[in-house]
């Protein structure tokens, strides 16, 4: 591990700690049928169809936790989900987390032209750049580390992934916490590293 990635690693436990749900446990049953309204644009199951809405089957419970918390109070803005999560206590939004984490992830394909470009910085980084390998806390195939809160990222839509390594870059979106973690990195990739990034995350498995 590179000197970048384990201080980043230190920092983003501390952080953790603060983000940490209590001791609410969610009930994934319970969760389903608060989730019709999610339906539209995530699929039931949630494995969204549109390639802007995210597949949340699969993503680990802590970081939907924390996603619903940030999107919830403002913290992370997204417009199409505008008060759809108000009426939500605590109990509900981690009923929520524990059922689409309950759920299959399905993947999708990768485009063969980025495939070795986005294997090599998704494994390896870019040391020259300072880039660490997103491998350390997405994992070589990409399932992220749960109980990290680390996002599993393996058959995400491209399209969505692009949007938000361009977001954080641009500072648009700022819910990393104090560590800046992926704003950092972010910083270091241009279109086209996203690019291929991006296409390689949606085939990975
Ligand atoms: C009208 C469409 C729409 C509806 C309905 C909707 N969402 Fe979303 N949701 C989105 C979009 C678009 C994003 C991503 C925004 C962005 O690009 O940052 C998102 C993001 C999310 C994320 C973050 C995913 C990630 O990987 O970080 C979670 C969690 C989420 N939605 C949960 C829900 C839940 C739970 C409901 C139902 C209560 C819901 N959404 C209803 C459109 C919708
Ligand atoms: C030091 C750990 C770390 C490294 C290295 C790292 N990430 Fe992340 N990443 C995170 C964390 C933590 C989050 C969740 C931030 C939050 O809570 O909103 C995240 C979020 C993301 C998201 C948003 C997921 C979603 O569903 O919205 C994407 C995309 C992403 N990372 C891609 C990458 C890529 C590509 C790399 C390598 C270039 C990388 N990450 C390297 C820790 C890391």
């Amino acid at each position: 591990m590179n000197k970048l990635l384990v201080s980043l690693l230190l920092t983003l436990g501390v952080t953790g700690v603060a983000h940490a749900a209590g001791n609410i446990v969610g009930d994934a049953a319970a969760g389903q049928a608060k989730t019709a309204v999610c339906g539209a644009c995530h699929n039931p199951d949630g494995n969204s169809l549109a390639p802007n809405f995210p597949k949340l089957a699969g993503q680990g419970e802590r970081y939907l936790g924390k996603q619903l918390h940030d999107i919830k109070s403002g913290k992370r803005t997204v417009l199409e989900m505008t008060g759809m999560l108000t009426a939500f206590n605590e109990q509900d939004l981690a009923d929520i987390a524990a059922y689409f984490a309950s759920q299959k992830g399905s993947v999708g394909a990768a485009d063969p032209k980025l495939v070795e470009r986005g294997k090599a910085l998704f494994n390896g980084g870019d040391l020259a750049k300072g880039l660490p390998a997103c491998t350390g806390c997405h994992s070589p195939n990409g399932a992220g580390l749960a109980v990290a809160g680390f996002p599993h990222l393996g058959g995400q839509h491209s399209t969505y992934v692009t949007k938000q390594l361009t977001d954080f870059r641009e500072g648009n979106r700022t819910n990393d916490g104090d560590a800046m973690t992926m704003r950092s990195i972010s910083a270091k990739l241009s279109n086209k590293d996203i690019e291929a990034l991006a296409s390689y995350i949606q085939g990975l498995h």
